[in-house]
């Protein structure tokens, strides 16, 4: 039977941390740094004006969280660093297991979704980039609710968009936060441990399957 496969972007199939090369131009070697700091303020702050009920778009969030990250390590950086970097992030990579692995899925006669706190613009620019665009039957943003993961809303505006059974529609995510937030609202979820020493919270709410790659996911799918 063929199921629904919804794919967290950043972090999962596009590596965040790519903005590293660019980053070095502009701050050297704390490159590294900023973007640990840069990635971890961008999504506190999703969490943040979600709860607070104070929506601005994924793109707003990265933004304030690259200027936390320029203030908290005094990078100083320039208006058009600024918006080299903020440019640089519509060209992040793909992981370089995404493209076969997507292949085979969509071979396997599943059907795929782009499912991200990003807007569809943004998420669209960045899937074109990597040229993965056209695995995706659709791009579900968050956007369209004015809320991010992991507000059950946003699950189950996958679950409605395909048109399935929740028991038959998956969350693959690299992201704890996000598998937990699938699980909860009704969901099965793939965990994607792609590094090694990831811990994944221990709330006792597990993902329903743990791979390490994409390819090991394909397998056990097909
Ligand atoms: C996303 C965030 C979690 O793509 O990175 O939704």
């Amino acid at each position: 039977m063929s199921i629904v496969l919804a794919f967290d972007i950043y972090g999962t199939l596009i590596d965040p941390h790519g903005v590293v090369t660019e980053l070095q131009r502009h701050v050297g070697d704390r490159a590294a740094e900023f973007s640990r700091v840069w990635r971890d303020k961008q999504l506190e702050y999703t969490w943040r004006r979600g709860l607070m009920d104070r929506y601005q778009d994924f793109g707003v969030c990265t933004l304030q969280a690259l200027d936390y990250a320029d203030l908290l390590l005094q990078t100083h950086l320039d208006e058009s660093a600024r918006a080299s970097l903020m440019q640089s992030y519509r060209t992040l990579p793909a992981y370089a297991d995404v493209p076969a692995a997507l292949e085979s899925l969509r071979s396997a006669g599943h059907r795929l979704f782009a499912f991200s706190n990003g807007t569809a613009e943004m998420v669209g620019a960045v899937l074109e980039h990597a040229r993965i665009r056209d695995f995706f039957e659709h791009i579900i943003s968050v956007d369209e609710l004015q809320t991010f993961k992991p507000s059950p809303e946003v699950y189950r505006r996958v679950i409605d968009i395909a048109d399935t059974e929740s028991g038959n529609c998956w969350l693959v995510s690299s992201n704890g936060f996000d598998v937990i937030g699938a699980v909860s609202a009704g969901m099965k979820a793939a965990w994607l441990k792609r590094f090694d020493g990831v811990i994944f919270d221990p709330w006792g709410i597990d993902p329903t399957l743990v791979v390490q790659s994409l390819d090991e996911l394909a397998q056990k799918l097909s």
